[in-house]
């Protein structure tokens, strides 16, 4: 071995993601890479939709898994499925509201019903009482508000008969180690098989309803008796859905984490806001839910307040990321009074102050940020948006270091002016007088225009 490699390979193996660098299954440069993303970079806030037949027994989306529930048992909520009151037009038009820019919607989640009508299975909507392929109202829909479409297919399938039980099957061995009970299980099924189905899906997705901007593949769980690329030949399945779909923007949960191109963006899920800090200058996207589970949940009462769903949201623009909040809509088909109200909130919020959010990123390192606040940032009109998360009782806002830096204040909301002087002690320092009367928002924006 010479010298360099020799090096390289002692680097590579102490510095795994140097390696991850390096290796690439495609030639895009990030220049193109950049141009792709443009969009999802602009517009920072989405709306996840989890909906598929767990909607019914309404008690997580892994009720299936929870309560190991074979594909008998489950039966009754394909036959009961009957989503009378589904109008996604009305989902496009509260997403708008709310200030959503794109929609991901769960195409087949892992209990493995497809809401879409698929030529190689009849576990699918057309075959229940809804009588019609719910994915392509879907698309129609959103696509009619201006909102950008993405697909979330579920690599696992606790449906199909040739999917391996694993540590994660609803019908998985009492012992999740005894590796004698997952071959007696697994005896006549084959992977293979279910490989092709899930390619099968995935083109048909991809082929079937015009241009999609996402694809959510989820998820894997490499290690012993779980699934990562192998299972899935990811490598392969990624090179399809780039060839059918150019454009389109792919998470990373397909087991590629080796390539600096297995993935467009990492997805951190319910994580909290100030755990997003760790993701500044990654492309990420968080993903969370309105209460604890994906799936429509009746008795669930652990619902995020109007001011934890904002800090969701300030908290990832201002790391540089975006939001994808998600909603599980009833049986029927509609989003339940938590949600809308949740949703409704969120628009009045929006409607005042989303310049702070859309196109925005964290500022530069010299901006400092009082104490407990956040800040977001747009190089192109030359703005930074201060999120005041403790207005100040005195009625004066301190910003040290920012003389030299802005030449207008305002309020967001409104476009009020704010008066400020340098202050006496410290001329770099402004102090910017503020109302006593806090605007009629949760977290006010503070408006700097620079110079
Ligand atoms: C997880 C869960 C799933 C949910 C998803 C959203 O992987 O399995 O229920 O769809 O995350 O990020």
């Amino acid at each position: 071995m010479n010298r360099n490699l020799f090096w390289l390979v002692l680097i590579s193996m102490y510095f795994p993601s140097l390696q991850a660098q390096t290796k690439r299954l495609s030639n895009e440069t990030p220049q193109q890479k950049e141009q792709r993303m443009k969009w999802w970079t602009n517009d920072r806030f989405g709306m996840f939709i989890h909906w598929g037949l767990y909607a019914l027994p309404a008690r997580h989306e892994w009720v299936k898994n929870r309560e190991r529930l074979s594909n008998e048992q489950y039966r009754k909520y394909f036959d009961e499925f009957d989503p009378d009151h589904f109008e996604p037009e009305r989902w496009a038009k509260e997403a708008k509201a709310a200030g959503m820019k794109y929609a991901v919607l769960t195409s087949k989640h892992h209990e493995g019903f497809c809401l879409f009508d698929s030529k190689y299975t009849d576990y699918k909507a057309p075959d229940t009482k809804a009588h019609r392929d719910l994915v392509k109202e879907f698309v129609n829909a959103f696509r009619k508000e201006g909102l950008k479409v993405g697909f979330y297919y579920s690599l696992i399938d606790w449906h199909h008969p040739d999917f391996t039980i694993d540590k994660n099957h609803p019908l998985r061995p009492a012992d999740t180690k005894d590796s004698a009970a997952y071959a007696r299980l697994n005896k006549g099924k084959d992977m293979a098989k279910y490989r092709t189905y899930l390619f099968n899906q995935v083109r048909e997705l991809l082929t079937n309803y015009g241009k999609i901007d996402i694809l959510w593949l989820d998820f894997s769980y490499p290690g012993p008796f779980g699934k990562g690329h192998d299972d899935w030949h990811s490598k392969e399945l990624l090179a399809m859905v780039r060839k059918l779909q150019p454009e389109i923007i792919v998470n990373n949960r397909l087991d590629l984490n080796d390539y600096a191109d297995g993935y467009d963006f990492v997805t951190p899920e319910q994580v909290s806001s100030e755990a997003l800090n760790a993701f500044k200058g990654k492309t990420f996207e968080t993903c969370q839910t309105f209460s604890g589970s994906w799936g429509y949940y009746r008795d669930e009462t652990s619902w995020k307040t109007h001011r934890q769903l904002l800090d969701l949201l300030i908290s990832s623009v201002s790391n540089g990321g975006n939001l994808i909040l998600n909603v599980g809509p009833t049986a029927r088909g509609e989003f339940d009074y938590r949600a809308t109200s949740a949703l409704d909130s969120l628009a009045y919020w929006m409607h005042a102050n989303n310049k702070a959010i859309y196109n925005c990123t964290y500022p530069p390192r010299d901006f400092r940020i009082p104490e407990g606040d956040r800040m977001s940032y747009n190089a192109a009109t030359k703005r930074a948006y201060l999120f005041l998360y403790r207005y100040p009782e005195n009625g004066e806002l301190v910003l040290r270091g920012y003389s030299h830096k802005i030449k207008y204040a305002q309020f967001l909301n409104d476009e009020s002016e704010l008066l400020y002087k340098e202050s006496d002690a410290q001329p770099d320092n402004l102090i910017v007088t503020l109302p006593k009367l806090k605007p009629p928002y949760e977290i006010p924006v503070v408006e700097l225009i620079l110079k």
